[in-house]
Order: structure tokens, then C-alpha cells, then sequence
């Protein structure tokens, strides 16, 4: 299979990487590295992507940006840094991908533990995850061709634990290689509408 990593250069994109070369093309997007460039928050910069790389198998996402902060003292401009970025831009993934996306091919996308089980700080995060997980479950049911969707809800990574550990507080970290194999498992699986969790 030819299958897109967005986010493919980062510490999920990058096992999801490991895990599916050899095996498969795998096409490695990033914001300023990787084979592509794009920006999901810009639904103009995907489809000129989509164009660059030509047709696909599989898409997954491994990006998407939310704002951590107390929620005292957040305000509407930080919300939807979230909402622009991590959610709306995934959903561009699949409104946008439809158009390349070979016939039974698979849509990936990431939201994260905080969606269910919410950490000081994480409002966003925990409003965004929640959203994608919906949007997945709702998508798998009316996406033509065969096309199939889920979502990995990764807990704590193993590697992201010198950037992101403070805000998790007693989760049992996650190795990035065990993270990756979900995203196998929707990509190389048959199920769709799936929220995988990773904890
Ligand atoms: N890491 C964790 O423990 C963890 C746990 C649960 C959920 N998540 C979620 O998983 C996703 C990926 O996390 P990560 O830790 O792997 O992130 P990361 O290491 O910071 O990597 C982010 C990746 O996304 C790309 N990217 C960033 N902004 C982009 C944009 N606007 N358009 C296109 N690509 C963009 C980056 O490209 P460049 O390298 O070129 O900048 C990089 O490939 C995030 O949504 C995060 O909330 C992470």
C-alpha cells in the first residue's frame, strides 16, 4: 500500500513510520520536514499536498496542535488554536483525502487519553479528542467506496515524557512502539469506526 503519514516526522508519526516501512510506501509529511510540507490547519495547503503526492491507499495522522493551560485564564483565541489545528485539520485530512483515497482504502486519525480521561490543563485537548472520536464513529457509517476510519487514543508516550509528563501525573507511560501497532492495526485490519485506546 501507498500510505501517508501526517505527522510523520514527529514521535508518533515516526514509530507509525518504523512500524509500516518495508512493508508498504510510506509517504512521511511534516510541517518543515519530511518527504511533503503541508499545514492541516490550512485546508488550501492540504489539497495542494494531496495534489503533490498523487493517490493514496492510507492516510494516517500523527499531528495536530492543542493549547495546554489553566483553565482559570484560558481564553476563546487559545480554544481554537485546538480546534483549528488538531480537530478541524484531521477532519480536512478525510474531507480533503476522499478525493485521492484509492477504493477501500483507510483514514487514521489521533486524538489522545484526555479524552476521557481529563488531566489538569488539558481542557482543549479533552474537548478536541472528544470531537474527533465522535466525528470518526459518525464518519465510519456513511464514508462510500469502503472507505474505513479510526482513530488511536494514545495515553502518555515513553518519549514525550521530558516535554508533556508533568501534565500526566500517575498515567502509566506507553511505549511509542506499542502505540504504532494500533495504527497497524487500522491501517492492515479490516474494522472501521474503531477508537483504539493505547494505555
Ligand atoms: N506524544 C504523546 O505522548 C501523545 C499522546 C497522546 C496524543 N498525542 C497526540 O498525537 C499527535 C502527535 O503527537 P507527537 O507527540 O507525535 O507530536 P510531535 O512529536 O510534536 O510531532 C508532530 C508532527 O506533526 C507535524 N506537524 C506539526 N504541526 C503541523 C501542521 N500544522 N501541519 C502538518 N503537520 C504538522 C510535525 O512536523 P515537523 O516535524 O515538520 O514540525 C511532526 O511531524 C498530537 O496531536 C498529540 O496531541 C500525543
Amino acid at each position: 500500500m501507498k500510505i501517508v503519514i501526517v505527522g510523520g516526522t514527529g514521535t508518533i508519526g515516526s514509530a507509525v513510520a518504523t512500524a509500516l516501512q518495508g512493508r508498504h510506501e510510506v509517504v512521511r509529511v511534516g510541517r518543515t520536514r519530511g518527504d511533503y510540507q503541508t499545514d492541516i490547519a490550512d485546508s488550501a495547503a492540504i489539497r495542494r499536498t494531496f495534489d503533490a503526492i498523487g493517490g493514496f491507499d492510507a492516510l494516517v495522522s500523527a499531528a495536530g496542535k492543542v493549547h495546554y493551560g489553566d483553565f482559570a485564564a484560558v481564553t476563546e483565541k487559545e480554544m481554537a488554536i485546538g480546534l483549528q489545528d488538531k480537530l478541524m485539520g484531521q477532519v480536512n485530512l478525510v474531507l480533503l483525502g476522499r478525493d485521492y483515497i484509492a477504493d477501500e482504502g483507510s483514514f487514521t486519525l489521533t486524538s489522545g487519553v484526555v479524552g476521557h480521561d481529563p488531566v489538569r490543563d488539558g481542557a482543549c485537548a479533552s474537548l478536541v479528542n472528544g470531537a474527533l472520536e465522535y466525528f470518526v464513529r459518525a464518519a465510519a457509517i456513511e464514508l462510500p467506496r469502503g472507505l474505513r476510519i479510526n482513530c488511536v487514543s494514545p495515553g502518555i508516550l515513553i518519549e514525550s515524557l521530558p516535554v508533556f509528563g508533568d501534565y500526566f501525573p500517575g498515567h502509566e507511560p506507553v511505549p511509542g512502539a506499542r502505540v504504532a501497532n494500533a495504527y497497524v492495526k487500522a491501517v492492515e485490519g479490516r474494522q472501521t469506526g474503531q477508537v483504539y485506546e493505547v494505555i
